[in-house]
């Protein structure tokens, strides 16, 4: 059976307990349709009720929502705050400021505290430093950082000084980091000088130096390094300084910086069905709102938690619940810097027992591949440890399949613990559709419903509503406080991808399949109906890997990449590949294959290396030229082809197809 119809005909429903039902901040599924109906009687009023209630404004606002310039859509626009004192200041003076922010473990298991003001005078200080090299309100800093508390110091000290920052993951190439680097003129890369992971040493900072040397990076005039190890490092003369100089002498008071409220937060970077990756840029006052309303209601976060959210700064679940929300809500988390796996796949959970951990949130793709060390390995089985802690458990990034479900629920959360499969995007900055602990039935393999103050819809090619039970485009037809406000230096593109005209030019397209169950209303992903694949819970576009593979132009005359199920990743990366010369034989075939993704690691990044290279001397293509993608995903899965192949130009390709590299 596949994956989509295993869960179409899942039926087990996990009603939240009571204990839990009395924990939860919303009353119940009335409570929960009580705040739905008060988002649809207004939705202006229903934000702007909680952007007074939980944003520190420096300037109130008067008007909430301006659409006049839609789908640049505008909230809250004539107030004024910062970011950083609503994280950090905002606590001092009551009995948050004592307590831990931030509970650190390094790759090898070292343990450090960061309390709240603690936190505040290191961003203070760091901002201090930023402020020193020259970097202004508006400006834009680059970070290429491990995961640690330098990281996030360094986001806050950016958001402090009105300055916005542009996070790319320690697992992108020079080539990547270049391009992002010069795509969003940035003033100042921050980086570190190796980062740990998995016992190993890796060159971070060299990578810099290699994304600068490429050259087209002139905006920059300063890269800050932390010196995360002892190992010495490259100093360029006159452009690097390390933490400790750049810091030395600076006050640890620094008076944040108001900015209006659309003020440009950051820029991510995300893949996208062309060949560009896009810049995501993200606003102040709706991101910061709906991240920390998003995580007290999915979470059903209190005081007393400890919240450990594991994934990476460089992606937008480490923006939205590691560097924001927790912080806004003065919520004590753990980060950690290392690898799920290291010193063995027991880690996650000794983790939990070692520090109380009591919601843990992480991607299906951990889970399934920790089941499948647990299978092999019973002492690193959760079972060895007391997870007695554990209150609430999350999933995101990618569907999570009800086999991973169970075993999280059972084997993790001892039946105790409600799972939320948070649906997101980079794009959507916080949670759009989930279940909210202690209040939604759960149903393995469903994200459930939408988050109140969120329209979310299915239609299909026209914009028409499809009904409960029939597959169509996932959408959003009203904004929401956290939505993206363009792509950085390309508004056209913008509009384009997100709002096409054929929906009326005012509903957000997001990309995903989905379909809702007809008894329940329920949501479930059926996956992207783009050219985007999901790997591990990472976006990659296909076309990005393709221009990569045909930049290789002295062995690769034409590609095509597709994504396959993957009972580990999810998906995985397929590349039909025309070389400029013929294969001599297996050994020829493997080495040329380890030649391409080498390549491709170095002009993407690891994460975007084919698993499975195929060599043909064509591609399927048909009369008019065009490549049949669909049989390429059917040869990828190992189906059989039920395809008409006569509209093939070359039909006899297909048996050349099937060698697997
Ligand atoms: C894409 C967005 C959201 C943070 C991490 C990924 C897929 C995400 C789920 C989920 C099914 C999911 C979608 C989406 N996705 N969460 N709970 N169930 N699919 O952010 O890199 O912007 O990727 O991830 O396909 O469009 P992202």
């Amino acid at each position: 059976m596949s994956e989509i119809e295993s869960v179409l005909v899942e039926n087990r429903v996990f009603p939240p307990t009571a204990a839990q039902a009395a924990h939860a901040r919303i009353q119940g599924m009335a409570g929960y349709e009580a705040l739905c109906a008060e988002a649809a009687a207004d939705l202006p009023a229903f934000w702007a009720k909680r952007a007074r209630d939980l944003l520190v404004w420096h300037k109130p606002f008067t008007q909430t929502l301006d659409d006049s310039q839609a789908p640049f859509y505008r909230w809250f626009a004539d107030g004024e705050l910062n970011a950083s004192a609503n994280c950090l200041d905002r606590h001092l003076g009551t009995p948050v400021e004592r307590r831990t922010a931030i509970v650190f473990e390094s790759d090898d298991g070292q343990v450090s505290r960061v309390t709240y003001k603690e936190l505040l005078a290191r961003v203070s200080r760091f901002a201090n430093a930023l402020k020193a090299e020259g970097v202004q309100k508006g400006d834009r800093v680059i970070l290429y950082m491990p995961m640690g508390v330098e990281g996030v110091v360094a986001m806050q000290a950016c958001a402090r000084i009105g300055a916005t920052h542009s996070v790319v993951f320690g697992g992108f190439s020079a080539k990547a980091l270049q391009e992002r680097i010069q795509d969003v003129g940035a003033v100042l890369v921050i980086t570190a000088n190796y980062q740990m992971r998995g016992g190993k040493e890796l060159p971070l900072k060299r990578i810099v130096d290699d994304a600068l040397a490429m050259g087209g990076c002139d905006s920059v005039r300063r890269v800050l390094v932390y010196e995360r190890t002892a190992t010495a490092w490259d100093k360029v003369d006159g452009r690097d300084k390390g933490f400790a100089e750049a810091l030395a002498g600076q006050s640890d008071q620094c008076a944040p910086t108001p900015v209006d409220a659309e003020h440009p937060l950051f820029v991510l970077y995300t893949s996208g069905s062309t060949g560009k990756p896009k810049g995501v840029q993200h606003a102040t006052a709706g991101f910061l709102l709906m991240v920390r309303q998003t995580f007290e209601w999915t979470f059903d976060w209190a005081a007393d938690d400890v919240f450990w959210c594991t994934a990476d700064i460089g992606w937008i679940t480490g923006h939205s619940y590691v560097a924001y929300a927790p912080l806004a809500a003065g919520a004590t988390q753990v980060i950690f810097e290392g690898v799920p796996t290291y010193p063995d796949a027991g880690r996650f959970w000794q983790m939990i027992e070692r520090h109380k951990v009591s919601i843990f949130y992480t991607a299906p793709t951990a889970i399934r591949s920790l089941i499948k060390a647990a299978d092999s390995d019973a002492t690193v089985h959760p079972r060895n440890w007391n997870l007695d802690s554990l209150r609430v458990l999350g999933s995101v990034g990618e569907p999570i399949n009800p086999e991973a479900w169970m075993w999280f629920y059972r084997e993790v959360g001892h039946e105790r613990c409600p799972i939320v499969d948070t649906f997101w995007q980079t794009e959507t900055g916080a949670h759009v559709i989930t279940p909210l602990a202690g209040v939604t039935p759960l149903v393995p393999g469903s994200c459930t419903l939408p988050m109140p103050g969120v329209d979310v819809a299915i239609v299909d090619e026209s914009g028409q509503d499809m009904p409960k039970g029939s597959g169509g485009m996932l959408v959003i037809r009203k904004p929401w406080p956290s939505m993206i406000r363009t792509i950085w230096g390309d508004p056209e593109r913008f509009k384009k991808a997100y709002f096409p005209p054929e929906l009326g030019g005012g509903v957000y397209l997001a990309g995903d399949g989905a379909v809702r169950d007809v008894k329940t209303g329920y949501f479930r992903i059926t996956g992207r109906i783009d050219d985007v694949l999901n790997i591990s819970g990472h976006r990659m576009g296909t076309m990005e890997i393709e221009s990569a593979l045909v930049a290789k132009t002295d062995l690769v005359a034409e590609a095509a990449v597709v994504g396959r199920p993957d009972d580990l990743t999810g998906e995985a990366i397929c590349a039909f590949v025309v070389l400029k010369r013929p294969v001599k034989d297996a050994a020829d075939g493997a080495a040329i294959a380890k030649t391409l993704r080498d390549w491709v690691a170095q002009e993407i990044g690891p994460i975007a290396k084919p698993k499975e290279i195929r060599f043909g001397d064509n591609l399927p293509k048909t009369r008019s030229g065009k490549i049949m993608r669909r049989l390429l995903r059917s040869l990828a899965k190992g189906d059989a082809i039920t395809q008409d192949t006569s509209t093939l130009e070359n039909p006899a390709i297909l048996g050349q197809l099937d060698q697997k590299y």
